[in-house]
């Protein structure tokens, strides 16, 4: 692929190029699940699934969301921000923002100076902050703060600007793009009123794709884990396209590693790709990375196996810089979106998982041994046993397990081929899971369906079909919508759930149909695809959203990629954040006293049109934001 990056295939286009062909399928429940947005209205008496957003009888929700009275009932204190098509941040009237941290920026004072017109070299960016920084969370200690980013993938054109096209051309090239993958662990201060990383902390350090870290799990030293490099199995260099995150009550930071894929290729263009290759999206063609260039354990005909040590949870303690990371097999193998710990009332740790591409699945992970106040839990992510999602129309769902039993695969099999066993016990396709949010206050868990064009359309990449129904309601669902979920008798390792779909976002100002959206989405705070998620210690949900930001036809009004923040009960929800153009909204986490919150405004101009943050003229740069409110007060 000889074009700019930013240019490229999305990550969703590029799988779609990549796997083979599949067959049109008509389904006869699409006319069926083609329902009235009067059925969102009438809030019971609607045809197919749709009857159970917000409101419904499973969930007792929704009171009259616009008006005098809710006005005065609102826990959204706040101005609702216009959407707009800035080039800048816009927040509610009362709170400001400043950048923390943009990619590039030297965490040690040995390193050089970012270089906004060459991008930098493989030095400098094995010193300095990643790129597209992700999801997040921080780490109070003695009176320090530690923020651990994710640095998802890379912008070429800014990258490697001091290539023709932002094509990687060298060894070098190839260094520096591995480096601004992975995460960035930096020490963070505010120091006379204004937040910054802090230099040299002994916090400060960069995992990227060439960091060492242990194989834990049923995984370690199979067969299928082992490499040219690692005769054994156990030891994995590197994590990339590290997407969502998670964090433990033990202290750890959890990194989720999503497209893994798109960096592989093959020399060899004769070489025949496995079935399971071809279920991860692997090809002959990388996504233009190049890394095979430059390392042979990306050429799949060199080293097959490779790929297989990708598309896990990798966990980190950020309080140890010298630790190595473990990558956590129990938990399964796919397009890792984020990581929900829950410590479930009988003691075991439950932590939800997305897998998200198209027709994709829902996880639970339920671990074997128990979490203990004070006690050694370093490695209650090692073992336990990995569940699927399965929803019935009827609001009711079932956590399938994923054993040798169920599957007819060893545990490892399981482990490495997590899709493929999640297939053969018949669980529900998914729009695309992004993150998982467990609400503080209750047995309660939110999931962002972000969008899915083929729902209806076509199978999933192993042909399992994706007929429209439950809570996918929406054939070609461009808008997506969150669906939650209580488990039965408020236990998170209960086998069964009661469901209902929490907001589905639409148009209504181009629609009046099921693509207007559910009722709690209006001409004001409309949105399309939600991806961020997460509850702040008040109960209120944010949602962050990587979605269509061309403002036209079915996006029109929508402006630039948005956060909101919602009020579970009632259902209100509000803007509260515009980035600027052609970003994505990702990852949030908040100062020790919360009166700032860290969001992620990823890869702003990502097809050219922007100078954010460092204003006209500028290379675009991904940031972290710190957001705090004028009068100093706690902000969630
Ligand atoms: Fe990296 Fe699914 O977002
Ligand atoms: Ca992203
Ligand atoms: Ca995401
Ligand atoms: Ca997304």
């Amino acid at each position: 692929m000889s074009v700019k990056q930013d240019q490229m295939l999305g990550f969703d286009e590029h799988d779609e190029l990549v796997r083979p062909a599949p067959e049109m399928v008509e389904f006869e429940e699409t006319a069926k699940s083609m329902v009235s947005r009067r059925g969102f209205l009438s809030g019971g008496a609607a045809v197919g699934a749709t009857a159970f957003v917000m409101g419904s009888t499973t969930f007792a929700a929704g009171k009259a969301l616009a008006g005098e009275e809710s006005n005065k009932m609102s826990r959204l204190a706040f101005d609702m921000v216009k959407a707009n098509t800035m080039d800048t941040v816009t927040v509610p009237q009362g709170y400001k923002w400043e950048v923390l941290a943009s990619w590039g920026e030297p965490l040690f004072s040995n390193a050089p100076a970012f270089n906004p017109a060459t991008g930098g070299t493989g030095e400098s960016q094995e010193l300095a902050f990643g790129d597209h920084n992700d999801g997040m969370a921080l780490f109070s200690h003695n009176g320090r703060q530690i923020l651990c980013v994710n640095n998802e993938y890379t912008n070429a054109s800014t990258l490697h600007a001091n290539r023709t096209d932002g094509v990687p051309t060298t060894a070098d090239d190839v260094r520096k793009n591995k480096a601004a993958h992975g995460v960035t662990v930096v020490e963070v201060a505010r120091r006379d009123g204004k937040w910054g990383i802090v230099k040299d902390s002994e916090y400060n350090r960069r995992i990227t794709a060439d960091t060492e870290m242990d194989i834990t799990g049923p995984a370690r030293g199979h067969d299928l884990m082992k490499t040219k490099a690692d005769s054994k199995g156990v030891v994995a260099k590197g994590t990339w396209n590290n997407c969502g995150n998670g964090q433990t009550p033990w202290g750890t930071y959890l990194t989720c590693e999503e497209n893994f894929n798109g960096y592989f290729s093959s020399s060899d263009k004769n070489y025949e790709l496995t079935p399971q290759m071809k279920r991860y999206g692997i090809s002959h063609e990388d996504r233009g990375y190049k890394w095979a260039m430059a390392d042979s354990r990306f050429d799949l005909s060199k080293d097959p196996q490779e790929p297989n040590r990708f598309g896990y949870i990798v966990e980190i303690d950020p309080l140890n810089p010298t630790a190595r990371p473990k990558k956590r097999t129990a938990l399964g193998r796919f397009k890792h979106e984020n990581a929900e710990v829950e410590v479930a009332a009988n003691g075991h740790v439950v932590v939800y998982l997305g897998d998200d591409e198209r027709g994709e699945f829902l996880y639970r992970f339920v671990s074997k041994n128990k979490f203990v106040v004070g006690g050694d839990n370093n490695d209650l992510l090692e073992e336990g046993t990995l569940y699927v999602a399965k929803f019935n129309d009827n609001n009711t769902g079932m956590w399938l397990a994923l054993t040798p039993k169920s599957t007819g695969m060893s545990e490892a099999e399981i482990a490495i081929y997590t899709r493929e066993a999640a297939s053969k016990v018949g669980a529900t396709t998914m729009d695309r899971p992004e993150w998982v949010a467990s609400n503080p206050n209750k047995a309660e868990v939110y999931c962002c369906l972000t969008n899915n064009k083929n729902r209806g359309v076509k199978p999933n990449a192993g042909g399992d079909e994706t007929p429209a129904g439950g809570p996918n309601p929406r054939v070609k669902n461009n808008y997506g919508q969150i669906v939650r979920w209580r488990p039965e008798g408020q236990d998170h390792t209960a086998p069964k759930f009661n469901w209902d779909l929490f907001v589905m976002a639409g148009n209504p100002a181009v629609y009046d149909d099921a693509y207007a959206g559910s009722k709690n989405v209006n001409k004001d705070n409309m949105f399309n695809s939600p991806d961020g998620l997460k509850f702040d210690s008040k109960g209120l949900l944010w949602i962050q959203t990587d979605g269509n930001y061309s403002n036209e036809k079915g996006f029109a009004g929508q402006g630039n990629n948005q956060m909101l923040v919602a009020d579970p009960e009632t259902g209100e929800i509000k803007r509260f954040l515009v980035g600027p153009k052609e970003c994505e909204i990702t990852g949030s986490a908040w100062s020790a006293d919360r009166t700032t919150m860290f969001v992620s405004v990823q890869h702003p101009g990502e097809k050219g049109d922007s100078s954010w943050p460092n204003g006209a003229g500028s290379v675009p740069r991904s940031s972290v934001i710190a957001i705090s409110r004028e009068d100093g007060e706690m902000i969630g």
